[in-house]
């Protein structure tokens, strides 16, 4: 049977870093209602010229070094984005171009601060069926050319920050009920509330789609209700997350690392509490770089790796929430990457 195991992973955020304190010189804030309220303390913002397609194909190429792999060995590119660098078309085609990888395909995926969840079980599929050995998995986000750093903006734009993150995920052969990378995956989405986290315009439902009267309006910057999604949020994660433990037979108690999307610090505790893992056992990076939406999780990945906080067959669970809504996760056996074993 064929599973898949991370062969390599690598990040990218980018050099220009923004303090809270530096906000305050765009908007009405305060480094302690960022801190209090988020977590987050400073974030990265991409410079003119540095598209999601450059910060993922850094990314991708260490995590290529990680792998001890070469462009040319990977068949398959997923890509996930709610900020690609173009209308059309995607991303993943930039990143196939910017590795020299031949003309294998590239799929782009639009699921927000889920995309890479959803990313990875499209891989895993691949994998399982046999179809590819050797998936390039995505996640990366430019928020910041599309926020509105003013007061009427500052509920959204003070958690959010650019980067980008890779995973190679790699087949491997197990036996009947032998245990090796991912374990299962869990995809969910509820459009109802589509207008509680989103960004309307431009949108092909405008005809035409771009007028300067949608430029000088407001709704082409992502709109949140902070609250509701906050409550959402806490009720969806822990009802994914024991979705997937039950699905494989295993209890809280049982996991080595929890790896949450990184929206909120508060939701990131309430969470924890809720379903009783110590925070010990959580891992977090949000202070450092806000939500990077579809970067989060791969970039998490890899630090969690770079700091030796997943050592060989620790049980990982990753789980996500966000616009759409969708939310999601993703129970693995890991497997130290082979070119890493001593
Ligand atoms: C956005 C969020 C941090 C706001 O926190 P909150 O405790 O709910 O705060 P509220 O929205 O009730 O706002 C409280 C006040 O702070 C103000 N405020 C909002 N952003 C601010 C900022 N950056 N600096 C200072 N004040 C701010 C609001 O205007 C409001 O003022 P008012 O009471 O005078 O109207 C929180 O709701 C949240 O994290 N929501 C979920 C976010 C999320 O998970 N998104 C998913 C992304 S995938």
């Amino acid at each position: 049977m064929k599973r898949s195991i991370v062969l390599g992973a690598g990040k990218y955020l980018p050099e220009c870093r923004i303090t809270n304190d530096d906000l305050t010189r765009w908007m009405d804030t305060t480094d302690e209602w960022i801190q209090q309220r988020t977590g987050v303390k400073s974030r990265h913002f991409a410079t003119e010229g540095e598209g999601v397609a450059d910060m993922c194909a850094n990314a991708a190429r260490d995590a290529l070094k990680m792998a001890n792999m070469e462009a040319k060995d990977l068949e398959f590119i997923i890509l996930a984005t709610l900020s690609p660098d173009y209308a059309m078309p995607g991303s993943g085609v930039l990143v196939q171009k910017y590795l020299g990888c031949e003309t294998i395909g590239a799929l782009d995926v639009r699921n927000q601060c889920s995309g890479f969840i959803y990313s990875l079980s499209v891989a895993d599929q691949f994998i399982r069926s046999g179809m590819y050995k050797n998936v390039l998995v995505l996640g990366g986000e430019s928020h910041s050319s599309g926020l509105d750093l003013s007061t009427r903006g500052r509920d959204i734009s003070a958690m959010f920050g650019d980067g980008a993150g890779a995973v190679i995920l790699g087949a491997v052969d197990v036996e009947e009920g032998e245990e090796a990378g991912i374990l299962t995956t869990h995809l969910h989405s509820e459009g109802h509330f589509l207008r509680s986290l989103w960004c309307e315009q431009p949108g092909s439902i405008f005809r035409p789609r771009m007028t300067p009267e949608i430029f000088n309006n407001d709704r082409w910057f992502p709109k949140m209700k902070g609250r509701f999604v906050f409550t959402h949020a806490l009720r969806r994660f822990p009802e994914v997350m024991n979705e997937a433990l039950e699905a494989s037979g295993y209890k809280v108690d049982d996991l080595d690392l929890f790896i949450p999307h990184q929206a909120n610090l508060r939701i990131i505790e309430f969470v924890a509490r809720q379903i009783e893992i110590p925070m010990e056992k959580v891992f977090t990076n949000i202070q450092k770089y806000g939500n990077t939406t579809a970067g989060t999780l791969p970039i998490c990945i890899t630090e969690a790796i770079e700091e030796n906080r997943l050592k060989d067959d620790d049980l990982l669970l990753i789980a996500s929430f966000g616009a759409g809504f969708t939310w999601g996760s993703v129970l693995m056996r890991w497997k130290t990457p082979p070119a890493l074993r001593g």
